[in-house]
């Protein structure tokens, strides 16, 4: 398989991190273009030049949006990435520098240079919004979009019952990009659900891996932690099983090609992923529901971006 070229929106964020490592070690990536979501955009930025560090690449970070569109978030996800995003863990300034070009500039650039390539969103889909407002014809320069988010039947993990947290942050950008592009895929919280690592597995990896292995050990303990607290089964990385998808599509063993739509009034539903699974309204379906992946294969591309 050749290498694909990734330009990765992100919100660093725990899982962010480990999807970042995945992609510099089976990927080409153009960039990181950085939003905020998990937390503010000051630490999300810096987070993102810690990672470049980390990998000894010379990957560009750029700056974007430090809100979304229209409503301010009624919530973070502090409590689950730590006040930094990094599990606290007390890092020290990274050498990476920061583009002073704006991240929305940025995707657009990057996807005139180099047309074919993958998108990979991993937080809020604010910047993401942004540019194909400034540019309509985005969609027909990339060869795919990989969504990490919403959650398909209801099941989601923030204040809001039915939303996931990338879609919940900014209800409006989702819209945006769901309705302006013909095709993604979307792999959304439910999917992360079911394709958690056993703890025995993941620490394996982690006792067995490298300095990579030693960094992701020391910034998950939060996450790990409240995943544990909430009753959740197995070790959740959201953004590394979208990150899966997006190195390799053959991964993917099941998909539902349906229409998606995101709720942004709703008292109880505002952030909902609505999925016409029946096809009743007649709207053109635009994503590929991940239902299923190779849960080997997947391991497998942890292990490696763990150096294990
Ligand atoms: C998503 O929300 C964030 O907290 C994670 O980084 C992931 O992108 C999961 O709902
Ligand atoms: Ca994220």
């Amino acid at each position: 398989m050749s290498k694909p070229l990734l330009l990765i929106d992100t919100d660093p964020g725990v899982d962010d991190a480990l999807a970042i490592l995945m992609a510099h070690a089976k990927a080409d990536v153009a960039g990181l273009t950085v939003a905020a979501g998990n937390v503010g955009l000051g630490h999300t930025v810096r987070n993102a030049r810690t990672l470049v560090d980390l990998v000894g690449a010379a990957t560009p970070v750029f700056p974007g949006c430090p809100t979304p569109l229209v409503r301010m978030p009624d919530e973070d996800a502090v409590h689950v990435h730590g006040v930094d995003g990094l599990g606290d863990v007390g890092f020290p300034e990274p050498r990476a520098q920061a583009s002073d070009e704006h991240a929305v500039q940025a995707i657009l650039r990057l996807s005139r240079e180099h047309p074919g390539l993958t998108l990979v969103a991993l937080g809020p889909l604010t910047n993401l919004a942004l540019a194909v407002r400034l540019d309509p014809s985005l969609p027909q320069r990339v060869a795919r979009l990989v969504i990490m988010g919403g959650a398909v039947t209801g099941q989601g993990n923030t204040g809001k019952i039915p939303a996931e947290f990338n879609i919940g942050f900014d209800p409006e950008a989702a819209h945006v990009v769901f309705e302006a592009f013909p095709a993604f895929d979307l792999v959304d919280w439910e999917a992360v659900l079911r394709h958690a690592f056993t703890e025995e597995e993941f620490d394996g990896w982690l006792a067995a891996g490298d300095r990579r292995a030693r960094f992701f050990e020391q910034v998950f303990r939060t996450a790990r932690t409240f995943n544990l607290k909430r009753g959740r089964r197995g070790v959740i990385v959201a953004d590394a099983l979208a990150m899966a998808v997006a190195i390799d599509a053959s991964i993917v063993t099941r998909s539902e090609t349906r229409h998606v739509a995101v709720e942004m009034d709703g008292r109880l539903t505002r952030g909902a992923t609505v999925v016409d699974w029946s096809a009743r309204l007649g709207h053109p379906a635009n994503a590929r529901i991940v239902m299923e992946v190779d849960q080997a294969r997947f391991g497998a591309m942890v292990r490696l971006a763990l150096g294990a």
